[in-house]
């Protein structure tokens, strides 16, 4: 029988290997919460959390040749106690769904109580040249009295416009300067695309947007296509994107436009709360 412990501090590390490679660095701070699952001195799976704000559940990975037996269940009520003990009151969660054990974590999530999922983003994943043949992005000229210019971080649109998680200032840390673009008419501000390089290869398009009053004829499509090009110039190959759902035109766009050129997943959202 596996035993289960949380680990502290430094020991944290001992289960890097059963995580994604963005949460490695939390791994042995003040801010991670880290259950394991042991076969004697052998690490079998894992769950962490991470604290600050609302605390979120990271990641939860049992080893191929101990599945089936039920520990997923026993490592997320762990991590819970766990979480609580940091007097943590709620916990929450985000996943992208599609992946071969998808129905095995929703099924352990609902064993253990947690909230039904619902989903959240569109996440995207294409193919630079195969994305450029899409007869929408042949067609999105925008006329002479656009200008593309380069995102100088910094800058702000007059105004207020739009969205919250779409603000430049939220996007600009180790952007991408080769292709991220600001979009002016008559000189003024009014859209851009702000991007990440995520590996020499891939780019990340992270905030796009165009006014409300300029969104029709395809004016973001421009924007899209102009960040297209010049990632095409820098040597890219892939691009990643997401579209919140909570944005229903571009998600109603994404799914029509987006998904028969792209590998189109859900990432889906959950929670518990753990006081009682
Ligand atoms: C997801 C994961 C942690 C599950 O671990 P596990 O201990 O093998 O889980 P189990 O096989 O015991 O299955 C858990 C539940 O899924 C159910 N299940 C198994 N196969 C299923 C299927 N095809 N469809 C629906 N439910 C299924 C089981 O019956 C069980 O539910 P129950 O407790 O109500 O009976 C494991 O598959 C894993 O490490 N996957 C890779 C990492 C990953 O994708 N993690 C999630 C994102 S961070």
């Amino acid at each position: 029988m596996s035993e289960i412990r949380a680990l502290e501090g430094h020991e944290q590390t001992a289960i890097a290997g059963m995580t994604f490679p963005a949460y490695r660095p939390l791994l042995g701070t003040s801010g991670a919460v880290v259950v394991a699952a042991y076969a004697g001195m052998v690490p079998i799976g894992a769950a962490i959390a991470s604290l600050g704000g609302m605390a979120e559940a990271l990641s939860i990975y049992v080893a191929p040749s101990q599945r089936g037996q039920g520990l997923a269940a026993r490592l997320l009520t762990a991590l819970e106690d766990a979480l609580r003990r940091h007097g943590v009151e709620a916990v929450q969660a985000t996943y992208v769904a599609g992946k071969p054990t998808t129905p095995q974590l929703e099924a352990t999530l609902d064993r253990c109580g947690w909230d039904a999922p619902v989903i959240r983003m569109l996440v995207f994943k294409a193919d630079l040249a195969r994305m450029a043949g899409a007869g929408w992005v042949e067609r999105a000229e925008l006329g002479p009295e656009f200008e593309f210019v380069p995102w100088e971080p910094g800058t702000r649109p007059q105004g207020d416009w739009w969205p919250d998680d779409l603000d430049p200032a939220r996007h600009e840390a180790d952007m991408d300067l080769a292709t991220s673009r600001g979009l002016r008419l008559d000189g003024e501000l009014v859209g851009w695309v702000i991007n990440h390089r995520i590996d020499a290869v891939t780019l990340r398009v992270s905030a796009g947007y165009v006014r409300p009053d300029l969104q029709m004829r395809g004016r973001m499509l421009g924007l899209y296509a102009e960040a297209g090009r010049l990632a095409s110039e820098q040597g890219i190959e892939r691009l990643t994107w997401t579209v919140p759902i909570w944005h229903p035109a571009k998600a109603a766009f994404a799914r029509r436009w987006m998904a028969p050129f792209a590998d189109m997943q859900e990432s889906r959202g959950t929670g518990k709360q753990l006081s009682t």
